[in-house]
């Protein structure tokens, strides 16, 4: 047996008819760019996360771009993020000309600890990106408090958490703006790039709203030097097709997580994921830590056709790219452990126990 890593074939049959019909529409009436299909994508999607405004953009990036210019962040102002956590999170501060400043996570969820994030406050600190890594959200009652209590506006990086819920509200409406991304691999994926900024705030909606349409208020009319980073209408009719089964192939994710549960459960060496009685996980990815040998055991794991990542190898504080910042090794200890020994399994909606015990056997044995 070879088990992929994401396998889309039984997503697409379940919404082929609709996307057939719906292209088909978009292709005879020529409404490429913001057309109905994005406008009602943008209406559901924030209805779905219980926001007031969706404003399409062209990749989850783009959405924490647009979304930091729209709080007006800026050069010698500080946001703070986690360190674990895709590039992309940090990109978007870069950006805008802030400076990023990494913290440390929390060990059993991942995601960026409460008192990290306190401790590395000072008085040009504007912003917190709050990621909610793998698909579960971060610890929010604690990060609220401590940002409104310094004035500190809040950016959920949602690009991992479609759905997710905290103390049973919806992601994406536990902050000041939210950012989804729908890479195609993400649990609400486009059939190429997407992303969207979700706000119950008037003003970043309007903010937004511009910025991603070249600063424009009439069509040639133009009050900020604004971007190209709009929703493809084609890329709308295909989340349409897909909002409505989320929620249920969401449970299907966490069905499987329980399968790998069952058979990974008290294994020496290897952690598996620890959810919170408060919060629903999605598991856009199933990353679990191995103790020992990780990046052999990756190896031995593709070449028994298993498809395995590591999500993320190296944290922000340590890449290239961001030498500059002046980090080194040991100065965000949890992250750099953590970069050593995850590993994400295979994890789809449609994944059959049988693949999942196959995988989970393989690990067991290589373990
Ligand atoms: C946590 C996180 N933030 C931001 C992004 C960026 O999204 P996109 O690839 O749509 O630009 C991604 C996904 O790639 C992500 O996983």
């Amino acid at each position: 047996m070879t088990v992929p890593f994401i396998d889309f074939r039984e997503q697409y049959l379940a919404i082929k008819d609709k996307v057939d019909s719906g292209l088909a529409g978009v292709f005879e009436r020529g409404a490429f760019i913001l057309g109905q299909e994005e406008k009602d994508f943008e209406r559901d999607f924030a209805a779905y996360c219980n926001v007031k405004y969706g404003s399409g953009v062209n990749s989850g990036t783009d959405a924490l771009y647009l979304a930091l210019s729209a709080l007006d962040i800026k050069p010698g102002d500080e946001v703070i993020l986690p360190s674990f956590t895709f590039i992309a999170t940090a990109l978007c501060v870069s950006y805008v000309g802030a400076k990023p400043v990494f913290v440390d996570v929390d060990e059993t969820t991942y995601n960026m600890n409460p008192e990290r994030f306190q401790a590395a406050i000072t008085p040009r600190t504007k912003a917190v990106i709050v990621v909610h890594l793998y698909g579960q959200s971060a610890d929010m009652t604690e990060i609220a408090a401590i940002a409104r209590q310094h004035h500190i506006k809040i950016v959920e990086d949602a690009a991992q958490a479609h759905g997710a819920t905290y103390q049973g509200e919806k992601i994406g409406s536990l902050g000041d703006v939210a950012c989804f991304s729908f890479y195609p691999t993400k649990s609400l994926g486009a059939f190429g790039d997407g992303g969207m900024v979700v706000t119950d705030d008037e003003k970043i909606h309007e903010g937004v709203q511009m910025l991603r349409d070249y600063g424009r208020k009439g069509r040639y009319e133009h009050v900020i030097k604004g971007h190209n980073s709009r929703l493809d209408t084609v890329q709308a009719v295909v989340l349409n097709a897909k909002l409505p089964l989320l929620d249920s192939w969401n449970e299907q994710r966490r069905n499987v997580a329980a399968h790998y549960a069952e058979f990974l459960q008290g294994v020496n060496g290897l952690v598996i994921p620890a959810v919170r009685a408060d919060r629903t996980h999605v598991y856009q990815t199933y990353a679990l830590r191995i103790k020992k040998n990780r990046d052999k055991i990756v190896e031995e794991m593709k070449n028994k056709g298993i498809g395995v990542l590591i999500h993320y190898p190296i944290p922000i504080h340590l890449q290239e790219a961001y030498a500059e910042c002046g980090y080194k090794r040991g100065d965000l200890p949890v992250s750099e452990k953590l970069a050593e020994e995850v590993l994400s399994l295979p994890m789809f909606p449609h994944m059959k126990k049988d693949q999942v015990g196959y995988v989970a056997a393989a690990l067991k044995a290589l373990i």
